[in-house]
């Protein structure tokens, strides 16, 4: 990666594969057009799913086009804005959201509605990892419908969406049953989760920690069968939502409320409110220079993340 300043270092590939396609290429600076802002971005989280349409397995829900850029998620300092924007000046701090998969990158052109505030005690990397995560765990629990009292379970409850699931829902005052490995145990209770492990008999340890009672919800983050579970369990289909198992979406018809659900500013506004209160804990499980955005996405796709991982675009 050069140092020239007057470039736009970003990640892109020309072709699907493996994360060996991913380079970092020297682009022009994007201009912002009338109703735009040019961010100069600091953070911006990576996710499973830019993986899979990497690997071209999502050509049919999000088709690609070559060369392609990558990234939802960042958040920056505001560099100059377009015609007619009031809300946002140079200077200022934002989190926002890329609709052209482009966040991964030293700068990023959004509509200006496409930006939220950096309250000041949300911190960059938080900040650079809350919008696909954040959204996709607020759509799965308002999918499922929570009232005070209700028990949910949820699987993957450490990830990236999970770790913000499970907090959402015990706000909600449900008691929560997190299926997660050992090491996450501790950090789940922590948070007033109850910890479930998935070695063993998955059904068995549920037993055990439902301890009589029954489950009224499920979210699954995990797939691998969960949703199975769950309808074994008896949890009524329009109670159980995933956002990765479309084969048990068409088999059961039960919800699949994803990040699409939530993707508005007002959401990724109230999430960044709830960080800064320190209601929500964004788990920032490692940060890479955007130059080693193939290790990032090496250690993502062990598939054991806690919480998120994000690339550092600039220091400053
Ligand atoms: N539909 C949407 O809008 C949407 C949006 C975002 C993500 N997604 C999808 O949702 C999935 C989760 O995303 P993410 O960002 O949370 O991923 P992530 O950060 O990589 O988290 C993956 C989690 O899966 C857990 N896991 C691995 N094997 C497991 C097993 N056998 N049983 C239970 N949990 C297991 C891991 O937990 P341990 O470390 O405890 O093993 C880890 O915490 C991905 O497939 C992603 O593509 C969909």
């Amino acid at each position: 990666m050069s140092t020239d300043n007057s470039k736009n270092h970003a990640v892109q590939y020309d072709h699907f594969g493996h994360i060996d396609v991913l380079n970092i290429v020297s682009l022009p600076i994007p201009s912002p057009k009338a109703g735009e802002v040019l961010v100069k971005v600091k953070t911006a989280g990576i996710n499973p799913g830019e993986a899979s349409i990497r690997e071209g397995k999502l050509q049919q829900q999000f088709p690609s086009t070559f060369p392609s850029g990558q990234g939802t998620d960042f958040a920056g300092i505001v560099e100059t804005t377009g015609d007619g924007i009031t809300d946002f000046k140079a200077g200022d701090e934002v989190i926002g959201f890329s609709n052209n998969r482009n966040s991964q990158a030293e700068y990023v052109v959004v509509k200006a509605d496409q930006l939220v505030p950096r309250p000041p005690k949300v911190s960059w990397e938080q900040a650079g990892g809350l919008f696909v995560a954040g959204t996709t765990a607020y759509a799965a629990v308002r999918a499922v419908n929570l009232k005070a009292g209700d028990t949910v379970i949820i699987s993957g409850a450490a990830g990236g969406v999970g770790s913000l699931a499970v907090q959402i829902a015990k706000k909600q005052g449900a008691k929560v049953i997190g299926i997660a490995s050992e090491h996450n145990h501790e950090w789940l209770k922590k948070h007033g989760i109850v910890p479930v492990n998935y070695e063993g008999n998955i059904e068995q340890n549920l037993k055990t920690a439902l301890n009589g009672a029954k489950a009224d919800a499920f979210i699954d983050t995990a797939g691998k069968g969960y949703v199975d579970i769950a309808v074994q369990m008896g949890i009524p289909a329009d109670r159980i939502n995933t956002i990765i198992d479309f084969e048990a979406v068409e088999k059961y018809k039960i919800k699949a409320e994803g990040s699409a659900a939530a993707s508005t500013a007002e959401v990724l506004s109230e999430l960044a409110q709830m960080v800064n209160d320190g209601e929500l804990e964004i788990p920032v499980a490692k940060t890479y220079p955007l130059k080693h955005v193939k290790e990032a996405y090496q250690e993502l796709e062990k598939h054991h993340t806690h919480g998120k991982i994000v690339l550092i675009a600039s220091a400053n």
